[in-house]
């Protein structure tokens, strides 16, 4: 057990900022958090297993669009920012916080990396650590996986740690909040890890929520993104209603949305994309699975987003149709691949399902994303590095599926013969172009 001394000196050194904090995982969550913690002034140690991207910020460059490399270069300079590939030759640290990636593989939850990060992490932890994850799971992954690598059963020396679940609510491309303004919401283990995470979350961020347990924290995170997709879902299927009704999907939420409580705008889209929305629903389901329920909305929501790409597909071909043309001998340029607007994040991207289902029907599909890293070679597809009028002019439709800022939509109007507009982007011209852009 830990002595009231030894948690007054932790708390102490917290309150001094002399605690030194390893982020594990600087990705699309880990390096803004990390940003966040150096700019409260902490010591941040950032540990990746990806060499290409530790090597990317040792030279002063970002991978990420929401950091620039002059941000990366700022937090360098202030002399508190180190980042590392190799764990075994830091220094052990007072805080390790788990931002490491938790996807499905062939639909499933795998939590390989956050075993793996905790497996690192016990082989320099010292005696008293603060463990906080913000890596999404089902309710009782933090505590179970924690405590059966780290805790009492563990060959760490007096092995007592505090430990923490703080969902991670980044929203990549959002300037409307950073790390620090971001309400935060905490859970701990016990009293201990709970007066502890409060000092130092009080330093980090404006407001802090602490909930009455590190599965109710967990289970928060999964609402959040189960909400999303459920109302998504809605909202694709509203569109097919309002079609039916011969209505503007689009009028008929902006007039719910006049309402000023109890309506929340979802709008349909191509897909459900990115490392949340289509993957939190999954864990959700597989833990409730092993508890022997299935919750029929949850399911569906998840079945009808991971449906949406084909029905766009179906449309498309229905469209072309319509026109006497065939799929397979058609030109198809898709525009905007990211999984959201600004973002050329491709993870769990609908753009590239609904690429993939083009190539498969056989037609000449190029598509083009000025955000995008990944040249996506082998899928079957040309990527375009520069949208010209001839580009334009050249296809049967060209079907938008991220509206970026950077692109010159005007340029797309003009020149393109059809355009299939899942955005909505247009939404000016609606009625005003006759027939030249068509709506899922
Ligand atoms: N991206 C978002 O917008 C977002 C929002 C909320 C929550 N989350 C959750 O946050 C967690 C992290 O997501 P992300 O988007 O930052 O992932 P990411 O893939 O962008 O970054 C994760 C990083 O962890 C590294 N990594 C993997 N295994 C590691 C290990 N064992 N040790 C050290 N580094 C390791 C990877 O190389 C990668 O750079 C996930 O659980 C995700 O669901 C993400």
């Amino acid at each position: 057990m830990i002595s009231d001394e030894q948690l007054n000196q932790f708390v102490k050194q917290l309150q001094v900022k002399q605690s030194r904090i390893m982020v594990v995982g600087l990705g699309y969550t880990g390096l803004p958090l990390a940003e966040c913690i150096v700019n409260a002034g902490f010591e941040v140690i950032g540990y990746d297993t990806n060499a290409v991207k530790v090597e990317m910020l040792i030279r002063g460059e970002s991978y990420l669009e929401t950091i620039s490399a002059l941000k990366v270069k700022e937090l360098f300079e202030t002399g508190r920012f180190a980042v590392t590939t190799d764990i075994t030759r830091v220094k052990p640290c007072d805080v390790y916080w788990v931002c490491v990636p938790t996807p499905l593989v062939n639909g499933a939850p795998t939590l390989e990396s956050f075993y793996s990060a905790i497996a690192s992490i016990k082989t320099i932890a010292k005696k008293t650590i603060l463990v906080i994850s913000s890596s999404t799971s089902f309710p009782g992954t933090t505590r179970s996986i924690c405590i059966s690598l780290l805790g009492k059963e563990s060959n760490i020396p007096g092995s007592d740690f505090f430990l923490v679940f703080s969902p991670e609510r980044e929203d990549p491309g959002n300037s409307q909040f950073t790390t620090k303004t971001l309400p935060r919401v905490f859970g701990a283990l016990d009293a201990n890890s709970s007066k502890v995470a409060l000092v130092l979350f009080e330093q980090l961020f404006d407001e802090v929520h602490q909930a009455s347990s590190i599965e109710a924290a967990e289970a928060s995170k999964l609402l959040e993104n189960v909400y999303r997709a459920v109302n998504i879902a809605l909202a694709n299927e509203w569109n097919e209603i309002c079609t039916e009704l011969n209505l503007d999907v689009w009028e008929v939420v902006k007039l719910a949305a006049t309402k000023p409580f109890g309506f929340q705008s979802f709008y349909p889209g191509p897909g459900v994309g990115g490392h949340c929305i289509p993957v939190d629903p999954y864990y959700l389901l597989s833990k409730l699975k092993s508890l022997g329920s299935n919750p029929g909305l949850i399911n569906l929501a998840c079945d009808l987003n991971k449906k949406r790409p084909h029905l766009i597909v179906k449309k498309i071909e229905f469209f072309l149709r319509e026109r006497s043309k065939l799929i397979d001998c058609c030109n198809l340029l898709l525009i905007g691949m990211g999984y959201k607007k600004n973002i050329g994040d491709l993870r769990e991207s609908p753009a590239i399902d609904i690429l993939g289902l083009l190539v498969m029907r056989g037609c000449n599909v190029k598509w083009y994303d000025p955000l995008v890293t990944d040249n996506l070679s082998g899928i079957g597809a040309q990527r375009e590095f520069f949208l010209t009028p001839e580009l334009l002019k050249s296809q049967d439709l060209c079907i938008i599926l991220a509206d970026h800022d950077l692109i010159d939509w005007d340029m797309v109007l003009n020149n393109s013969g059809f355009i299939f507009d899942t955005k909505n982007k247009y939404e000016k011209y609606c009625g005003l172009m006759g027939d030249k852009i068509i709506h899922p």
